[in-house]
């Protein structure tokens, strides 16, 4: 056997985190962003059966908006999930970081790995899902679905005002970026102890365990498995969801 504490067993138990407490400040006013129907199903739902899909996950952690976790509660219950999956809510904080942490820290302690989801991007499909925990499992400590970008990226100083010009202070060579997805895996004690450890502002839950030095693996992700952020996001979700009615159908 290996000493690395990463190596997690062919036979781990995972479950699965949902950040789901943020307002969605971006997509414009209304319900909090999870709560918001598409196909008429809140993004929640569609999150935690993306999840649920997966036949690894037995446990799926909600961070629900910090006043929201009887809604959800109620969310859960209202809709048909997998039996073999259990489910948690938990309220969240102010930040995404802290939303992660508050389920962290309500995970049993029987699960070895752990993923982290944005309830934000609904329609990520289970081979996605699936990848990630297989590369987990195969020994790496976090591990990441991410696509080649489109557009090519500047790195700028940011104007002061909003709608500014901005100077380019280097364009980086774009065949060496990602754009990275969710979900992210983790072993759970690398994750915990980066939770712990790093206190900077960060996007994503990898990052946090690159700071501790740890190798971070990227797996291809998948183009639905985009973050609604914008109201055109909304649109490609609902389109996304046509097409899969569609190709059900035959
Ligand atoms: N999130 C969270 N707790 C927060 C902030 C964000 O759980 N305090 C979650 C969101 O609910 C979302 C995920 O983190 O599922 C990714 O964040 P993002 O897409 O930025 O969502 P919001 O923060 O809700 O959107 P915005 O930044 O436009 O307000
Ligand atoms: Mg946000």
């Amino acid at each position: 056997m290996s000493d690395d504490s990463c190596t997690s067993p062919a036979g781990a138990r995972t479950a699965a985190v949902i950040p789901a407490a943020g307002r969605g400040v971006r997509l414009g006013p209304g319900a909090p962003k999870a709560l918001r129907a598409l196909g008429g199903t809140p993004m929640l739902i569609h999150a935690v059966r993306a999840m649920a899909a997966s036949r690894a996950v037995s446990l799926v952690v909600v961070v629900a908006p910090p006043d929201g976790s009887p809604e959800v509660k109620s969310l859960l219950d209202a809709h048909a999930l997998p039996d073999r999956t259990d489910f948690l809510v938990v309220p969240g904080g102010e930040s995404r970081q802290e939303s992660v942490k508050l389920g962290l820290d309500a995970l049993p302690p029987d699960y070895d790995i752990v993923l982290v989801h944005d309830a934000a991007r609904p329609l990520v499909p289970v081979d996605t899902v699936d990848a990630v925990i297989e590369a987990v499992r195969a020994g790496a400590p976090a591990v990441v679905p991410a696509l080649p970008l489109a557009d090519t990226v500047k790195e700028v100083e940011p104007a002061g005002t909003p709608g500014e010009p901005e100077p380019v202070v280097a364009t980086p060579v774009r065949a060496r970026l990602r754009a990275v997805q969710t979900p992210q895996g983790f072993d759970r004690a690398t994750l915990i102890r980066a939770h712990e450890t790093v206190t900077e502002d960060v996007t994503d839950d990898a990052s946090m365990v690159e700071k501790l030095g740890k190798t971070v693996l990227l797996v291809p992700g998948h183009e639905e498995a985009f973050k609604v952020t914008r109201p055109l996001d909304l649109v490609l979700a609902e389109a996304v969801l046509a097409r899969r009615r569609l190709n059900d159908g035959f």
